[in-house]
């Protein structure tokens, strides 16, 4: 064959080539061993000396060129694999990633717990106390009894327990924080301080301010002689605390069966600053937790000797709490589970 020929058909074929397996197939045809270059060259000791020096010289020519091209075009094949690959895996890094949603807690266990930094700041512990109990210690070891009409401030959630007719003392949700008082006085003795956030279940119809269930912190000091001057201080410490330093505070007089004197404590609309809004009902005041000096039958109850110990105690509402500092004007959002709410905070 003609090598001028053959060397356009081969430069030809490697043209087209992309593949390495094509390549190796091409090796084969034109260098391997039954090649048609090596063919060429074996053939060569036939011709006469003058041409075989001629043809010897372009064949062995286009052998060592074809081995270049091979080796150029195998790396060319393989540069080109890699760009292709590399464009399959490129990661646009500048996409924004998939946000991860994190959860929070609700908005009353945020205040829950910052009540608690504070009352632990002023040496207070945290207690718990059931959700069930029985009446003894939701009325009358709270000084409480059966027909005094205090009851009746608390529309009670009895429950019934077939089994036992004329079950007594009765069962019921607790209507406040205050029995974890009697819990804790009838296994510690005096001087304690101790604060106790928790549920509590009223039987009313719901509306902005009202709910079935809502929460409360009950707060207790028992010393040798405490007195409503400590109260007072540790009061205005804690709101001052938590609503922030120019909040005031403020008591009146009122009435709770477990204490005495009793105090209902107002803050300083936070909105009005006193003046008078829509949010205070135009007293320039918000009522926010019943209080007073712990009254000397609920010791007795306990086996503390009135004598020797007194102390204070108050209870608020956590929800009420919240939503003087968030600005909520209805309680029923705090249960709805609404997320367009509970994001908020
Ligand atoms: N237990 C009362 C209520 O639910 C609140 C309360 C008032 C608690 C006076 C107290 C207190 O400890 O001294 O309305």
């Amino acid at each position: 064959m003609d090598i001028k020929n053959l060397k356009k058909q081969a430069q030809k074929e490697l043209n087209l080539l992309v593949k390495i397996d094509d390549l190796k197939e091409f090796e084969k045809k034109y260098l391997g061993k039954k090649g048609k270059v090596t063919e060429l060259l074996k053939s060569l000791k036939n011709l006469p000396q003058k041409e075989r020096r001629l043809i010897g010289k372009e064949a062995n020519e286009l052998r060592d060129k074809l081995m270049l091209a091979i080796k150029a075009k195998k790396e060319e094949i393989k540069r080109n694999e890699i760009e292709e690959k590399e464009k399959q895996e490129w990661i646009d890094i500048t996409v924004p990633a998939k946000k991860i949603e994190k959860g929070h807690l609700h908005p009353l266990t945020q205040v829950a717990e910052k009540v608690e930094e504070i009352f632990m700041s002023l040496g207070f512990s945290v207690i718990e106390g059931p959700e069930i109990e029985n009446e003894w210690y939701n009325f009358d070891a709270l000084n409480i009894p059966k027909d005094h009409p205090a009851r009746d401030l608390w529309d009670t959630f009895w429950i019934k327990e077939p089994s036992t007719k004329n079950q007594e003392p009765k069962l019921l949700l607790r209507t406040h924080t205050s029995p974890v008082q009697i819990h804790y006085m009838e296994k510690h003795k005096p001087p304690l301080r101790i604060i106790s956030p928790g549920r509590i279940y009223r039987y009313e119809a719901t509306d902005a301010s009202h709910e079935i269930n809502f929460y409360q912190v009950e707060g207790l000091m028992i010393d040798k002689d405490t007195s409503v001057a400590n109260f007072y201080f540790i009061m205005e410490e804690f709101f001052k605390s938590f609503f922030g330093k120019e909040t005031k505070i403020r008591l009146r007089p009122s009435f709770f069966p477990f204490t005495e004197p009793s105090f209902e404590i107002d803050v300083l609309c936070s909105i009005c600053k006193g003046k008078g809004c829509s949010v205070c009902s135009q007293r320039g005041w918000i009522e926010i937790a019943g209080a007073g000096m712990v009254h000397p039958n609920v010791l007795k109850a306990v086996k503390i000797n009135p004598k020797n110990w007194q102390g204070f105690a108050f209870g608020m509402g956590l929800d009420r709490l919240a939503m003087m500092k968030y600005k909520i004007n209805d309680i029923r959002l705090f249960y709805s589970s609404d997320l367009r709410f509970l994001k908020q905070f």
